[in-house]
């Protein structure tokens, strides 16, 4: 099993440097924001983000000031997608601490989301970087039609495994594909590689979320987040489409009766859940992981093997043996 501080180790000085651009970066003279900032930089998460960033222009040549940038930048439009992500699921709990919306209100926690975006995209521009904005504003531009396709689907709740990939590619995997992308740009002018790294972090992204969504099937007490929140949020996800499609019409019936009309009620949920679990679901979902981490790392595999490539294979096996 891969143990992410083991990776960090061999680049401990750059995730230093990363470190200092981010918390320059994210400065304010107001002092509610700045307040908020300090919150946040106290409660980091596993900043897999610019680890890749650092590892991808590692494997591909040199590691430039461009690189930090880059990291810093992705991992500033990753914490704001965060503070809005727990308005929209309204989730009280991010890293094992209270959430920004449960501290200071939805709308506080709205502005500051917007703020780290924007400093992260400024950021790009006042260090003469544009060439990073294409994918990352791509990625952005994903992720809020992700996160809306994933609305629109929880209320009509008729939501397909198709459906399903289109969404978490879109909220979720976008950013860790322009992770690849940007760390090889930070290194390399060929196109031809930068996309093909793209394609790598798109791969390794899809197999991220399907963890992150078997993680809500868990214990809170593990994953420093609310379980079985998806449920309450009417957020179907492969598992449960898993036993939908295994189930006949008064069957499937029933579920969504559970899923539309007693999403508050946690003992139904906990029934649905110990169904899910008993169908296979769970096992099923793995399954497709394992498929797309597989595919992410044989894609890796067309880049030259040194130091750098393997600690970011370590990386990708990582994203499906986590615990949080
Ligand atoms: C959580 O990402 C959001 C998803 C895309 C599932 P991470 O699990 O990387 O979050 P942190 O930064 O480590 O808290
Ligand atoms: C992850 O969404 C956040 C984004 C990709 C924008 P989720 O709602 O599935 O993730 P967690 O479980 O709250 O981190
Ligand atoms: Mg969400
Ligand atoms: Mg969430």
């Amino acid at each position: 099993m891969s143990n992410l501080s083991a990776i960090k180790k061999p680049i401990a000085s750059e995730i230093k440097a990363y470190h200092k651009v981010f918390k320059s970066t994210i400065r304010s003279k107001v002092s509610l924001l700045d307040i908020i900032m300090k919150y946040i930089l106290k409660t980091k998460g596993k900043e897999i983000r610019p680890i890749i960033v650092i590892y991808v222009a590692k494997m591909m040549g040199e590691i430039s000031e461009t690189t930090y940038y880059a990291a810093a930048l992705i991992e500033l439009l990753h914490t704001a997608t965060l503070v809005h992500d727990d308005v929209v699921d309204d989730s009280n709990k991010r890293r094992g601490v209270f959430s920004i919306n449960a501290l200071w209100k939805n709308k506080i926690a709205v502005l500051a989301g917007d703020y780290l975006l924007a400093k992260g995209l400024l950021l790009a521009v006042e260090t003469n970087n544009p060439h990073l904005l294409e994918f990352v504003s791509r990625a952005t531009r994903d992720m809020s039609e992700g996160e809306l396709l994933q609305i629109e689907k929880a209320r009509k709740l008729d939501i397909s495994e198709e459906v399903y990939f289109e969404i978490i590619r879109k909220k979720t995997a976008s950013l860790l594909a322009s992770c690849f992308a940007t760390g090889a740009l930070s290194a390399i002018s060929d196109r031809e590689a930068v996309e093909k790294l793209w394609h790598v972090g798109e791969l390794t992204g899809i197999a991220f979320q399907i963890m992150d969504d078997l993680l809500d099937f868990k214990k809170p007490s593990i994953t420093g987040k609310p379980s079985g929140i998806d449920i309450k949020e009417k957020k179907i996800t492969l598992p449960l489409i898993y036993l939908l499609n295994k189930s006949n019409a008064l069957e499937k019936k029933k579920i969504i009766r559970i899923v539309k009309k007693r999403h508050q009620d946690t003992k139904s949920i906990q029934l649905l859940i110990k169904q899910v679990r008993e169908s296979g679901g769970i096992e099923y979902a793995k399954g497709k992981m394992i498929a797309y981490k597989n595919k992410a790392i044989d894609l890796l595999h067309e880049f030259p093997d040194n130091e750098a490539r393997q600690a970011l294979e370590q990386i990708i096996e990582f994203t499906i043996n986590r615990k949080n």
